[in-house]
């Protein structure tokens, strides 16, 4: 902390020769500094502080700055640089009539600057230290570009792969997501949010939003209290609880309310259960929609029931700004609910730092770096080592993988070459062009001990309609390039790639903005042009390497019944092309695990291992016999949570426990030995999984509950041991108390959710 001048101390709010604006009085209480600030403000400053504007082009830069020295905006999102931030704080704090700072938030997902693997791909890395590193160094290049908050992390659950923003957040599994958002919370705000190199962390979308009905984005959420208690809301939980200072308001309905208007969420749940004590910032013009979900008569009634909710800032509205002075004044709004928005907006400023120094991220305008896309080549080896760990093999048929060094590749497909795919959905502040591609990627591997001849194949889709719909989305520029020849000669073209090379390697799958905010489908196919590609690829009889290029679940079973190889790549970020390549040739032997159910097919949804268990639950081998099934096709998933492969291959011996009951309050150890029992060293993800015998409530065939991932050599064996205590037992019964019951559970141990080792032992 700086030492303040002796004069700024006595005035407290005075303006200082080192720093204008507000500040805390030494020895004085957070509390106590933002009461005497509210103190003195007037209603319409307070109004001013609870909206957050999105700069763009609705608003000229002269405009913005008039209005925050009028005191009219409290931060604002989508600009990214010093020099951009820098004259909107100095219309803040030098002329605004009290100089109270602003703060600055972006989508800062999954990277910033340089952008790693999207976070459904981080989640398949199992890996906290990989995420960690990620969340890590998104906030120190954010920070350095003067952004104060992120609106992250995505926790949202989802089990619909339908919905495009599956590939934002971490996948099905309530224990594996909760995880994540504690590291992700904790790496993004660093030692403090205060600190000059943290993010505050915005943990979204609160809540369910990855429930939407039918996986369709913005549709409704319908849901029971105890789905929602058991497995839905335990990741926000755990970001809140990991300290992260804002929450972002979901655009759905919870059970006929939606979250912006929904004082039992946000208040009872959310304040007073759990005990949050942060800024909820309402998601992008969400309380105006009130009106259009139809629980508000108009913009006054929308503006009245989000801040009785307990919306601190809107969103990307001017609601707030035009409806509460009247609310206030005829009494309709209680200036105590004004006072708590106001308070939580403050407290978030306070907590970011930004009354001690407001200028702590955005620096003086001598350092501003000459270029602010200058490349890290540190961050650059961390997007890469994170992308190398978030990738899945699927399949890999006879050795095909990994790749020799020598020979002719044939490289094909509308993903192989594209930069800004590469980039995935809500890449921040990345730039496409720094970004390697899989054909950079292969040659910068192979050098000139091979060859790669390159031949696009197929456009992602050659439907228009789609084409048109993608570039309409919120990108700069249309960015899904057609490639206007026919799609009979670019077949053909790949094809004699094809037959003049050793091996092919197609890159397919879905152009980032398929796997996007708004981007719901009702295929989960690789479109018919990549798959008539895929198929003609396939007559070479050439050994047939599949790169998949995705951000949600895709139905696969051409791909699984015809390539040689599979492996999934999601979308990889900067480093992609690099990060894939060390796979293909094995310089990383790959170690990802799904995080989410592959389904076999669309009518199959949803399919999540976690499931609650049945009366009549399917048996296997005896057809027709009334047990929950879908006739026309297996029930089980096409890849299960948890799977993936590795160029070697391991083992898991039967559990030991080390008592066959525990006590109340005390735990056992669960311990299996893991063999590498291949010719190579790897690492693999050991997951212990949890089955409630019988309880008071049904109960899922199995939770996950821990994991590990290890390394070991080719050949060499180790104990891994799990402690299971009580906590790992309880659930939410029909009173939504939370609690573990008395009786038997199943430990079961594997590497992946199905393949798995179990032992029984009681809770006394
Ligand atoms: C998204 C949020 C995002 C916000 C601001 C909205 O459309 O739903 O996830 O944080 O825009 O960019």
């Amino acid at each position: 902390m700086r030492i303040l001048p002796l004069l700024a101390v006595c005035a407290g709010l005075a303006v200082s020769s080192v720093q204008a604006g507000p500040r805390p009085m030494p020895a004085e209480s957070k509390d106590a500094f933002i009461a005497r600030l509210m103190a003195q403000m007037t209603l319409d400053e307070k109004i001013g502080q609870l909206r957050l504007i999105s700069i763009g082009p609705d608003m000229t830069h002269e405009q913005i700055n008039k209005e925050i020295a009028a005191g009219r905006i409290g931060g604002t999102f989508n600009s990214v640089t010093r020099g951009e931030n820098r004259p909107m704080q100095d219309a803040a704090v030098k002329h605004s009539r009290l100089g109270i700072p602003m703060f600055f938030a972006y989508d800062v997902v999954h990277g910033h600057r340089t952008v790693f693997p999207i976070s459904l791909a981080q989640a398949s890395s199992w890996d906290m230290q990989a995420i960690a590193l990620a969340a890590r160094t998104s906030a120190i290049e954010a920070s350095a570009d003067s952004l104060d908050m992120t609106f992250a992390p995505m926790v949202d659950i989802s089990r619909d792969p339908r919905w495009g923003r599956t590939s934002e957040g971490f996948g099905e599994d309530p224990y594996l997501v909760s995880e994540i958002a504690k590291v992700t919370v904790r790496a993004l705000q660093g030692s403090s949010p205060a600190a000059p190199d943290s993010l505050m962390a915005s943990v979204k979308h609160f809540a369910l939003y990855g429930a939407v009905e039918g996986g369709r984005d913005y549709n409704i959420v319908d849901m029971s209290p105890m789905r929602m208690y058991q497995d839905y809301l335990p990741p926000y939980r755990a970001a809140i609880d990991a300290g992260a200072g804002g929450v972002m308001v979901a655009l759905n309905t919870v059970n006929g309310i939606p979250a912006s208007a929904n004082t039992w969420l946000m208040q009872d749940l959310l304040r007073k259960d759990w005990g949050f004590k942060g800024v909820a910032v309402s998601d992008h013009g969400a309380i105006e929609e009130l009106t259009r979900h139809g629980v508000a008569k108009d913009g006054r009634e929308a503006a009245r029931l989000a801040i009785k909710a307990g919306i601190d800032m809107s969103m990307a509205d001017t609601l707030y700004l035009k409806e509460l002075p009247g609310l206030v004044k005829s009494g309709d709004v209680p200036m105590g609910d004004i006072d708590n928005a106001v308070r939580e907006v403050l407290g978030a400023k306070y907590d970011m730092g930004l009354f001690d120094d407001p200028y702590r991220r955005i620096g003086a305008a001598k350092d501003d770096p000459p270029d602010v896309n200058a490349e890290s080549r540190l961050h650059r080896a961390a997007a890469r080592d994170v992308a190398r760990r978030s990738q899945v093999l699927l399949e890999n048929r006879d050795g095909t993988l990994p790749l020799k060094k020598g020979g002719t590749i044939a490289l094909v497909g509308p993903l192989a070459d594209s930069r800004v795919d590469m980039m995935g959905s809500w890449s921040a502040a990345g730039v496409p062009e720094q970004s390697v591609t899989l054909l950079e990627g292969l040659r910068d591997a192979l050098g000139d001990r091979g060859k790669v001849v390159y031949a696009r194949g197929a456009n992602v889709t050659d439907d228009q309609a789609i084409v048109d719909y993608l570039n309409f989305l919120n990108w700069d520029k249309p960015e899904v390039e057609q490639d206007p020849r026919p799609a009979g000669d670019m077949i053909a073209e790949a094809v004699e790639a094809a037959r003049r090379a050793d091996v092919v390697v197609a890159a397919v799958g879905e152009s980032r903005g398929m796997s996007h905010e708004s981007s719901s489908r009702t295929s989960l196919f690789i479109p018919g042009s990549q798959r008539e590609l895929l198929k003609a690829l396939k007559t070479t009889g050439k050994p047939l390497v599949i790169v998949l290029m995705n951000g949600r679940p895709l139905d696969l079973n051409w791909e699984r019944a015809n390539a040689d190889a599979l492996l999934e790549t999601w979308y990889a970020g900067t480093e992609a092309g690099h990060a894939i390549a060390d796979v293909l040739f094995g310089d990383y032997n790959p170690s990802g695990k799904l995080p989410i159910s592959f389904p076999r097919s669309v009518g199959q949804i949803p399919t999540y291992y976690n499931h609650l268990r049945l009366g009549r639950p399917f048996t296997p081998g005896k057809p027709g016999n009334y047990t929950s099934q879908y006739f026309e096709e297996k029930t089980d998933p096409l890849y299960p949570f948890g799977y993936g492969l590795s160029y070697t291959s391991f083992s898991v011996s039967g559990i030991t426990l080390s008592a066959p009951s525990m006590p109340r309050g005390g735990r056992i150890q669960a311990s299996v030995t893991v063999k590498n029992t291949g010719p190579r060293d790897g690492e693999t993800v050991v997951q212990l999984y949890i089955r409630d015998v019988a309880a008071s409530v049904v109960r899922p065939v199995k939770e996950l509950k821990g994991f590990r991932k290890v390394a070991l050599k080719a050949g060499e064996s180790r104990v891994i041991r799990f402690d299971v205590d009580e906590a790992m037992l309880k659930f939410f019964n029909a009173k939504l108390e939370y609690a573990a019951e008395p009786g038997d559970f199943d430990v079961q141990i594997g590497l992946d959710s199905e393949a798995v080792k179990s032992a029984r032992f009681e809770l006394l």
